[in-house]
């Protein structure tokens, strides 16, 4: 038996969660929302679309937190957009709220869960998450890498028009305008990228990724769904499967790379116990103050994090 919980019946949660029931590995898919109507609905919409699209995995939704009893895995969705008017102390504040109680609330009935964060700041609220948590680093991990090189494959896959399944490609660093997308470490087939496209071009779309979340924002006044939702879904199954893939993922580095203590994308292998292992990159000179410059702006927000008590 396998269950997982996605926490959050927003458009990111329900389609997690609608993928997760499509890919027929789980048994149960619990979802979880405040609005425990709208968890419910959209819960029994998915599970009337199994007929259709065949699938066995039983979906069920609800504002109840019993409903989520012995989960193997929880994906936490929950929190709310920046609006006009915010500041970005106030969203922290507001979704390392949210973020703690749903943490809190799982653990009553799921002592040992391995839980993907998907609320943003997400790599503030991945720490959030496991501090309130008190699991093993290796059972708190968030999920930022695999959208974003999603997006920084589908552009090179238009720009170089190939499949963007032949796309390979490995990102660090927070889920922001300071990530860090490796070129070097982008392949299309074990094709090195750089002898396909010019520095020129492949610079214009690392720009873009570095913004894809935003560009989305300015197109649907919200920001996305589809691909975090998906992207979640494939960390989960990875998991489960206990598969060993290997993807960029939001983890606390413990000295890897120069950088303690501070919840950051880099390399990780999933499996049945969550992270197995952090992979280390030799990163060159240029590419580690990247990914210093990015560690240090999640810690200055974290800091912040720490001073409001919150945790
Ligand atoms: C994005 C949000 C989900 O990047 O963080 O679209």
């Amino acid at each position: 038996m396998s269950k997982i919980t996605v926490v959050g019946a927003g458009n990111v949660g329900a389609t997690c969660a609608n993928v997760l029931a499509h890919a027929d590995i789980f048994n149960e898919v619990v979802l979880i929302d405040i609005q425990g109507n709208m968890a419910k609905g959209k819960a029994l919409d998915t599970w009337q679309q199994a007929p259709i699209d065949h699938y066995s995995t039983r979906i069920t939704g609800g504002d109840d937190y019993a409903l989520t009893a012995d989960s193997d895995i929880v994906v936490i969705t929950a929190g709310i957009p920046r609006k006009p008017g915010m500041s970005r102390d106030d969203l922290i504040a507001t979704n390392a709220k949210i973020v703690v109680s749903v943490t809190k609330s799982i653990l009553q009935y799921t002592p040992n869960p391995i839980i993907i964060v998907v609320s943003n700041p997400l790599d503030v609220m991945t720490y959030a998450c496991w501090k309130a948590s008190g699991l093993p680093e290796s059972r708190v991990l968030g999920m930022a890498g695999v959208l974003d090189t999603a997006r920084y494959r589908a552009f090179l896959a238009e720009a170089l028009d190939v499949s963007p399944k032949d796309i390979q490609a490995m990102l660090m660093g927070g889920h922001g305008d300071t990530m860090v997308p490796l070129p070097r470490f982008t392949t299309v087939s074990g094709i090195p990228v750089s002898e396909l496209i010019d520095a020129a071009a492949l610079d214009a779309i690392i720009q873009r990724t570095k913004v894809g979340g935003g560009e989305l924002v300015n197109l649907m006044g919200t920001s996305a769904w589809y691909a975090p939702g998906a992207a979640a879904a494939q960390m989960a199954i990875s998991i489960i499967k206990d598969e060993k893939r290997v993807v960029p993922a939001c983890v606390r580095l413990t000295g890897q790379y120069g950088v303690n203590d501070v919840f950051v994308g880099a390399p990780v292998k999933l499996g049945r116990q969550g992270i197995v292992n952090i992979i280390e990159l030799k990163l060159d000179e240029a590419e580690t103050a990247l990914l210093h410059q990015s560690a240090g702006a999640v810690k200055e927000i974290v800091d912040v994090l720490d001073t409001m008590n919150l945790i």
